[in-house]
């Protein structure tokens, strides 16, 4: 699936990447172009997990070993070989070299190439789904969970939420309720991904509104709504994604996301 939320866009001020050819010839991301990949682990076949496995890094295959349940080390292992596929596909290079700092919140920030756009990429995984986003220059953050998960939504609610978003998930029908109240958690978790706090930001202190995906805050020194696009999707009958991007023209922005070409994660893993 590709999405371009809002109207047409104008034409980009971009630096193309030189491998990033689109299926219109045109990059696939730039610093008004967002590139979005999730990959179910349902559609990993048994001969896949060794290839994957060579696109991760060693420190990445070292943390992988360490999981208790295989279950949680599949998920990272196909999240970050889909990150690196990503990077690789964009920008070029071999998958493994791609290099990485954390900054305070733990926020992984891509190392870029001398003389390149400053690459602005994010993972996240589910019981069953793995994500990426990338894009360039712009704080970028993505966010997917699983649709099954037993969650006591409004006691978790009344502590995280807004009062409006408590409110309509109240309001939500019974059988509604875990997909409102993932909704919002979708959301609110890519924002705090995007400005890299993560958890240390109050989820409460700002709200969504479902139907446009516009945020506001409670105070309003704190952020600009204007810059941010908000664009969400479902990669499948049990899972929820939504990300965010910060943008000083969100007009100039085209996000395009789906799943991941199998056949070049196995390529890319053959070279
Ligand atoms: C970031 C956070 C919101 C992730 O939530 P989650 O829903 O459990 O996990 P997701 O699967 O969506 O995302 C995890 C990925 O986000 C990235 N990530 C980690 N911290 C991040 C941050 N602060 N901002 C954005 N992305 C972050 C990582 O790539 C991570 O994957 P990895 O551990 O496999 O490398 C949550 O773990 C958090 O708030 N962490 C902050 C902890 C902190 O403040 N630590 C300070 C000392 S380092």
């Amino acid at each position: 699936m590709n999405e371009t939320p809002e109207s047409e866009r104008t034409a980009p001020q971009d630096a193309p990447f030189s491998h990033a050819a689109g299926p219109n010839g045109k990059p696939e991301i730039g610093r008004d172009r967002v590139s979005a990949w999730w990959l179910r682990l349902d559609d990993i076949g048994a001969g896949d997990w060794p290839l994957l496995e060579t696109l991760l890094s060693d420190g990445e295959l070292t943390r992988a070993q360490r999981f208790h349940f295989d279950r949680d080390r599949d998920v990272y292992i196909a999240a970050h070989a889909l990150c690196r596929a990503l990077l690789t596909r964009c920008a070029g290079g071999p998958p493994r070299d791609w290099r990485f700092t954390v900054e305070d919140h733990g926020k992984p920030e891509v190392v870029a190439p001398a003389g390149t756009p400053r690459l602005r990429v994010n993972i996240s995984h589910t019981r069953g789904l793995a994500a990426v986003a990338l894009t360039a220059e712009n704080d970028i953050g993505i966010d997917v969970e699983w649709l099954q998960r037993e969650a006591a939504t409004e006691q978790l609610a009344e502590r995280v939420f807004a009062p409006r978003e408590r409110q309509v998930l109240a309001d939500a029908a019974e059988a509604q309720k875990i997909e409102t109240f993932l909704t919002f958690w979708t959301l609110k978790e890519a924002y705090v991904k995007a400005i890299g706090k993560g958890l240390s930001q109050p989820l409460d202190a700002f709200h969504f509104d479902l139907k446009t995906l516009a945020i506001a805050f409670d105070d309003p020194e704190v952020d600009d709504p204007a810059t941010w696009q908000f664009a969400r999707w479902r990669p499948g009958p049990d899972h929820l994604m939504a990300l965010a991007v910060r943008h000083p023209d969100r007009a100039r922005l085209e996000i395009s996301a789906g799943p991941v070409p199998l056949d070049y994660l196995r390529a890319l893993a053959g070279s």
